[in-house]
C-alpha cells in the first residue's frame, strides 16, 4: 500500500470476489470504469487513476458472460489527486446511500459531472449547442456543499431505529452526524430516537420560513402512539398513514419563501431539495423565459407554482399562464399561492395528456419533469404547439439528453444549457436548457 493510500473499509463481504483495478474515466451513476481481463467493471467509491480492492457487486461465476461487472472499492492503493477525506463517514461503499461522491474534492466532483454530462449529451447526438462548453457551475455561495439539503427521508428498521438505507440494500444504517443535511434537520437528532411501532419512515423538512417540520410515514400508524422529542422544539409534526396526514402540530404544510412570494408546499410533498436551488433555478428562468407582454406560458410539471409566478410576472395582467401538474393537492396549492395572480389558471392533469389535448398554440413553454424527462411523445408535441421558446428544467442528464435530440429531429436548436451542482457529494446534475426553433 502506498504512504498516501486510505483504507475506505474493512467489511468482509459475503462471498464476493475481490479485484485489484486501475480506475479510469467516469460513466453515468456515479461510478468509475475499470477493466479486469477485457471485461469493463463500473466501481463505485472510486474516483479516476487510482487503484483499488474493489469487491464485485455481481457473482462472477452467474455473470461469466455478462458484458459488466459492478464492484465497489474497499481498500484504495494508490489513491488519486481529487480523493480527499469523505465528509461523510457513515456515506463510504458499506454505510448510508445518497452521498457516493463524499471522498472526492468538490471542484473535482464538478469536473467528472461536466464531462458526464458532455459525453451523455455527444452519445444522445446532441449537436445544435457547443457540448464542450457546458460545465457545472456551484450554487452561489455553496462553498462546502454542507448543510444544503432541506428535504430527508430517513428510513426506520423493526426496532424503530431511524437511519438510512445502504445502497441497492434494505439495511438501515447510521447516519451520524449527516453533514450535509440542513442544520435545522441534524438538530432533531432523529439518529438518537427510537420510533413507535409501524413507523416506515420519516420525512424531515427545513423550510426557507417558518417551523422545521417532520412526518412519521406508515400505513397502520397511531398517531396516539407518538410522544413528541423534547429535541424537535417547536417542529411541526404529522403522521401518515394509509388514511392521509394528520397533523398533529401546525396543519401539515411547510413555507418556503423565494424572493417576495411565499409558497406554502405540503410537509410531504415536492418542493427544489437544496437550500438554495428554488431562488437561483427562479433567477435562470426568469432570464431566459422571455415571456411575451400579453402573451401566453405553459408551466408543466409545475408542482406548486415556483416557476408559474415568473411567466405569470412576464406575461402581465393581459397574458395568461397556466401551470399543470398530476398531484392533486400539488395543483391545489399552487392555485392557494398564486391567487394574486388571476393571470394563472391550474389544470390537475397528466401533461402528455392535457398538451395532447390542446388545440391552439403557445408562445412560451417551461417545463419541470421528473427524472424520467419528458419523453419523445410530449417533446414532438411541444415542438408543434410552441410557437417561440422551450426552458427546459431537468434533474436527470441522461434523459435530457435523450429529450433534446428528439427535439434537434422536430426542428429545435439547443441556444442556452447551464448545469449546477445542486446535489452536492452526489454524481446528480440540475441544469437548464433553452431552445429555440432553429
Ligand atoms: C421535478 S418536480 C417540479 C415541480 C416544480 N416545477 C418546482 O420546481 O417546484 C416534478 C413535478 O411533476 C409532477 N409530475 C410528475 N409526473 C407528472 C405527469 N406525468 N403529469 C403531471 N405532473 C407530473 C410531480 O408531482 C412534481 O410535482
Amino acid at each position: 500500500m502506498s504512504p498516501e493510500a486510505e483504507r475506505v473499509s474493512s467489511t468482509p463481504t459475503a462471498g464476493g470476489r475481490h479485484l485489484t483495478l486501475t480506475v479510469g474515466p467516469p460513466a453515468a451513476g456515479g461510478t468509475f470504469v475499470a477493466r479486469h481481463e477485457g471485461r469493463v467493471v463500473f466501481v463505485r467509491g472510486s474516483a479516476p487513476g487510482e487503484t483499488v480492492t474493489a469487491r464485485l457487486v455481481d457473482d462472477p461465476e452467474q455473470h461469466a458472460n455478462a458484458r459488466f461487472w459492478r464492484a465497489e472499492a474497499v481498500d484504495v492503493l494508490e489513491a488519486g489527486v481529487d480523493r480527499v477525506p469523505t465528509v461523510w463517514q457513515e456515506a463510504s461503499v458499506d454505510g448510508v446511500g445518497g452521498a457516493e461522491w463524499a471522498h472526492i474534492a468538490l471542484p473535482a466532483q464538478r469536473r467528472i459531472a461536466s464531462e458526464v454530462m458532455q459525453e451523455l449529451l455527444r452519445r444522445a447526438g446532441v449537436t445544435s449547442y457547443p457540448i464542450e462548453q457546458v460545465q457545472v457551475e456551484p450554487a452561489p455561495h455553496d462553498v462546502d456543499g454542507l448543510g444544503s439539503r432541506t428535504r430527508v427521508r430517513f428510513a426506520v428498521d423493526e426496532e424503530g431505529r431511524v437511519g438510512m438505507r445502504g445502497w441497492r440494500s434494505h439495511e438501515v444504517r447510521d447516519v451520524g452526524e449527516n453533514p450535509l443535511a440542513a442544520q435545522g434537520i441534524r438538530d432533531l437528532r432523529l439518529g438518537e430516537w427510537t420510533a413507535p411501532e409501524g413507523t416506515e419512515a420519516v420525512d424531515a423538512v427545513a423550510p426557507s420560513a417558518g417551523p422545521v417540520s417532520v412526518v412519521l410515514v406508515g400505513r397502520d400508524l397511531d398517531p396516539a402512539s407518538l410522544e413528541i422529542p423534547e429535541s424537535w422544539g417547536d417542529a411541526d409534526v404529522a403522521v401518515r398513514t394509509g388514511r392521509g396526514l394528520v397533523p398533529l402540530r401546525g396543519d401539515g404544510l411547510v413555507h418556503e419563501r423565494v424572493g417576495e412570494r411565499l409558497f406554502s408546499v405540503s410537509a410531504t410533498g415536492f418542493w427544489q431539495g437544496h437550500r438554495r436551488a428554488a431562488e437561483l433555478l427562479s433567477d435562470v428562468v426568469q432570464s431566459v423565459l422571455k415571456a411575451p407582454h400579453g402573451g401566453s406560458a405553459w408551466d408543466l410539471y409545475g408542482g406548486v407554482g415556483l416557476f408559474a409566478a415568473i411567466a405569470a410576472e412576464q406575461v402581465g395582467s393581459e397574458g395568461a399562464v397556466v401551470t399543470v401538474e398530476g398531484n392533486r393537492r400539488a395543483s391545489q396549492l399552487a392555485q392557494e399561492n398564486l391567487e394574486d395572480l388571476p393571470q394563472v389558471s391550474t389544470a390537475t392533469a397528466d401533461v402528455a395528456d392535457w398538451v395532447r389535448a390542446r388545440r391552439g398554440g403557445v408562445d412560451v413553454v417551461v417545463l419541470d419533469p421528473p427524472r424520467n424527462g419528458a419523453g419523445a411523445e410530449l417533446i414532438e408535441l411541444l415542438a408543434r404547439t410552441v410557437r417561440q421558446r422551450i426552458v427546459y428544467v431537468s434533474c436527470e442528464p441522461s434523459t435530457l439528453a435523450r429529450d433534446l435530440a428528439v427535439a434537434e429531429k422536430a426542428g429545435w436548436k439547443v441556444v442556452d444549457l447551464r448545469a449546477f451542482d445542486l446535489f452536492p457529494h452526489t454524481h446528480h446534475v440540475e441544469s437548464v436548457t433553452v431552445l429555440e426553433r432553429a
